[in-house]
């Protein structure tokens, strides 16, 4: 094996990493780090330390690391065929069989399932589907896409338009003219403290309505949202929030995308958010928990409204113009199935609610009461800890941001791996599915250990 001081100067002078500060890592003014191995909800580095990962990588091996039984899919899907491309009618054994486990899966409303790669194609896809809706229903102006601040929805030219997050716009000439934000359900960062979650809720459908009527309905095609916010903070929506939303929705006709890469299969602890949160979408993106990442595939669920449309389109147009070579892939396929059959066999879903509810507790038990702590939030195996410069008014901190990262630092010092999200001083928590009790309370007691560290 090549040595760790040729890896990392190998590193630092030939790969280009993803969100990354560029210039100090190229300078070596931050650590790289070689992961090696994982088993469960463990990861190891190439220098031997072992750390417990509360964030499953990107929030998205959620069977845990070191699945035997969907390494050896992947084994024999490569052994069997590595490789066939899904157009004009084509697909493999493991393909088809995937589409109707989704399908199972999903609320009884859904139809067909397009596969890409990543939960960013996806939603480019899904954009793409939704002009073409209203090309097919000869709606051509009704085309603008309403997404929410602080939503997340990848980082393509639209997907990333459609991301609410200023670190994927600035100096990328983002978001495109046809997408417009709304107000984020973030009920703890409301302006108004007065509001109750129900009034909040129907506060952000007004907002998103003066935007319908400002911009035109003719004009506005589809909403998209994540079922609970992620990246943008860990966020579940105040109560009623979907509710309202989905009336605006249907009153001016406009198609709504539940965005479920994160939440999808299981970390809510429900199989979908869409019905944790009694959402009626009329697509649905999955990726990350769809194969556990052990293998690249996403997918847009398409529903029966949608399809029927589709299927005129291409009475009317002829072939359907759209495709990745990589769709379907045989392997991703492989993955997903053994990866949806062991999230029935290791009972994950429910899991996630039971373990991630006692999670949430030990959280709040262990520094609810701490006067940073702004709130303890979360949903299943979706938590977050918001931290505050002063509690009582909700006063952040400034500039925002560092507290977060200088935890973030604490707790992987102790051995844990959180996600200082971006936007915020909090702290995000989305370990594996089969974490146990017993993995939570080290988790839990390392950050009692670092806030006591960097916060007194
Ligand atoms: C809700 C949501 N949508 C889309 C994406 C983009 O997925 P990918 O990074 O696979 O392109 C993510 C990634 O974190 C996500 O959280």
């Amino acid at each position: 094996m090549t040595d760790i001081n040729t890896l990392e100067s190998w590193d630092r002078d030939n790969f280009f990493h993803p969100s990354t500060h560029l210039a100090n890592f190229a300078r070596g003014e931050m650590p790289n780090r070689v992961v090696t191995g994982g088993e469960g909800v463990f990861i190891e580095d190439i220098n031997g330390n072992r750390l417990l990962d509360a964030f499953a990588g990107l929030y998205c091996v959620n069977v845990g690391y070191g699945r035997q039984k969907v390494i050896d899919a992947i084994s024999q899907q490569a052994n069997q065929l590595a490789y066939y491309h899904a157009y004009v009618g084509h697909g493999t054994e493991a393909s088809i069989t995937l589409s109707k486990m989704i399908l199972d899966r999903a609320p009884a409303h859904m139809s067909k399932v397009y596969y890409g790669l990543s939960g960013s194609d996806a939603n480019e896809t899904n954009i793409k589907l939704v002009w073409y809706y209203n090309n097919v229903l000869d709606r051509p102006r009704k085309k603008k896409i309403i997404s929410r601040w602080r939503g997340y929805h990848g980082s393509g030219l639209m997907s990333g338009s459609l991301t609410g997050l200023q670190l994927f716009h600035q100096q990328f000439d983002l978001p495109l003219s046809q997408v417009v934000h709304t107000e984020a359900p973030y009920y703890y960062l409301r302006e108004d403290g007065g509001l109750s979650e129900e009034q909040f809720s129907a506060h952000c459908a007004e907002e998103l309505e003066k935007l319908i009527l400002r911009e035109g309905a003719d004009s506005v095609a589809a909403f998209i949202g994540e079922p609970a916010l992620g990246t943008g903070g860990l966020v579940p929506p105040p109560k009623g929030y979907w509710e309202a939303i989905q009336q605006v929705l249907n009153k001016h006709d406009i198609l709504l995308i539940s965005d479920e890469v994160v939440t999808g299969f299981g970390r809510l602890g429900s199989m979908f958010g869409s019905e944790h949160y009694g959402m009626k979408p009329d697509i649905i993106t999955i990726a990350k928990g769809l194969t556990s990442a052990y293998a690249p595939l996403s997918g847009s669920i398409v529903s029966d409204r949608v399809w029927q449309v589709l299927e005129q389109g291409t009475d009317k147009f002829g072939v359907f113009g759209h495709g990745w070579t990589y769709s379907a892939h045989p392997i991703g396929a492989a993955a997903g199935i053994a990866n949806l059959e062991l999230v029935d066999e290791l009972n994950l879903v429910a899991n996630a609610a039971e373990t991630g509810a006692y999670f949430k507790r030990a959280l709040r038990e262990a520094i609810g009461d701490h006067p940073h702590v702004g709130e303890v939030r979360g949903e299943g195996l979706l938590c977050a800890v918001e931290f505050v410069d002063d509690r009582d008014s909700r006063k952040r901190y400034e500039p925002l941001g560092t507290v977060g990262g200088q935890l973030a630092a604490a707790l992987l010092k102790r051995g844990v791996i959180a996600r200082a999200m971006p936007q915020g001083d909090i702290l995000g928590f989305a370990p594996p599915l089969c974490i146990t009790p017993d993995e939570c309370d080290q988790v839990v007691a390392a950050l009692k250990d670092a806030v006591t560290e960097v916060l007194g």
